[in-house]
């Protein structure tokens, strides 16, 4: 008989908890017995898993007894209190905040990209910020065959990356601006409907934000290479779902765009859309709700003749949160890496 798993998902309520939960569902993840884990607001609520009304419950540490696997989406805070107490009681944490993710101990993993550092966790597993993720897709079967010196990337990351309740906020702020309001923001620190802004993680003495920094030391530890040199400038716009980027690299030596291309097309989780014909190309509305990161529009840099541009869109939802993190779940799962399962 196959074997089936006790799986918590904390943070079950919010944008990356729900699509968790569609996620264990729709790949049919074995299951034994699933907890839905939330703050004291949502106490009383359930969420559907299979046609089963399931209420939430609060985070104690009981809450973590009899769990073979956390999936954490409930923030950083709550991962540093919560994560220790899960592992303690024998689960392993794959945890979506950035508390653990530059742990010289804690696997951070993208399982296209590093699934062999699977190996070496020691009860919690990281997954990427979702910016990195979606880049390193499309960066590392490059990389493979040519090694990349330099990454300068621009990113164009919507709403819902702030979570369920920023996307609330720019759906009513486009209402309300268009009935002649004054967009309020509460969520984020400026309004997103017909805006933009730098993003609004904290920022560091060196003048880039957080967001930037995990896009640099991130792909460095996933790629296991500290020496390519990585800037990024993050920015938020006002799509409600899917990240896009746009990405410039610089080789050691040429890389062709159609050798680069016929990587591409080949590399696991990444789907080609290019149609130069008619200027189709990744959009955030074609990404939305897609297991794959979209990418096309890879040309020569005229700028430099090691250089190659390419454009991105992923959901960072979806493959930038809960699907790597189901993906990481079911590796440890045929790589015979949890602490203890049920029959
Ligand atoms: N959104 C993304 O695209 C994305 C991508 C990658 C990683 N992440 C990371 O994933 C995590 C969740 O993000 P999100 O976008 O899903 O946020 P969200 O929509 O705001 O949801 C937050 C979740 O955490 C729960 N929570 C908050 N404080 C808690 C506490 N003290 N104890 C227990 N549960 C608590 C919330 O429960 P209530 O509903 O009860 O408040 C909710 O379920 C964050 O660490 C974020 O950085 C997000």
């Amino acid at each position: 008989m196959s074997k089936s798993y006790r799986v918590a998902i904390l943070g079950a309520t919010g944008a990356v908890g729900t699509e968790l939960l569609e996620l264990l569902e729709s790949r049919n993840f074995p299951i034994a017995n699933l907890k839905l884990l939330a703050s004291e607001r949502s106490v009383g609520k359930t969420l559907k898993f299979k046609g089963e009304n399931i209420p939430i419950e609060p985070v104690t540490e009981q809450a973590f007894e009899n769990v073979d696997i956390v999936l954490a989406s409930a923030g950083g805070g709550t991962s540093k209190t919560w994560a220790g107490v899960a592992v303690a009681k024998g689960a392993v944490v794959i945890d979506n905040s950035s508390a653990f993710r530059m742990h010289p101990e804690v696997p951070l993993i993208v399982p296209e990209v590093n699934p062999q550092a699977a190996a070496s966790h020691k009860g919690i597993i990281a997954n990427p910020n979702c910016t990195t993720i979606l880049m390193t897709l499309a960066v590392w079967p490059l990389h493979k065959i040519k090694p990349v010196k330099r990454i300068v990337a621009a990113t164009y990351q919507s709403a819902s990356g702030a979570g369920a309740k920023a996307m609330e906020e720019v759906k009513t702020q486009t209402r309300d601006i268009l009935q002649g309001k004054q967009p309020v923001a509460e969520v984020l620190p400026y309004p997103l409907a017909f805006n933009l802004f730098p993003h609004n993680s904290p920022l560091t003495d060196l003048g880039y934000c957080e967001e930037e920094l995990k896009m640099v030391n991130e792909t460095r530890k996933i790629f296991g290479s500290q020496e390519i040199r990585i800037t990024a400038t993050c920015v938020r716009v006002p799509v409600l779902r899917a990240h896009s980027e746009a990405i410039n690299l610089e080789f050691e030596t040429p890389f062709n765009p159609d050798e680069a291309r016929a990587i591409l097309s080949q590399a696991p989780g990444v789907k080609l859309v290019e149609d130069w014909q008619t200027n189709h190309f990744p959009m955030p509305i074609e990404a939305s709700g897609q297991d794959e990161v979209l990418v096309g529009r890879i040309r020569q840099d005229i700028s430099h003749h090691c250089g190659l541009e390419l454009w991105l869109c992923g959901d960072q939802i979806r493959k930038g949160a809960a699907l790597n993190a189901v993906q990481i779940a079911e590796l440890l799962i045929e790589k015979n890496l949890l602490q203890s399962t049920t029959a």
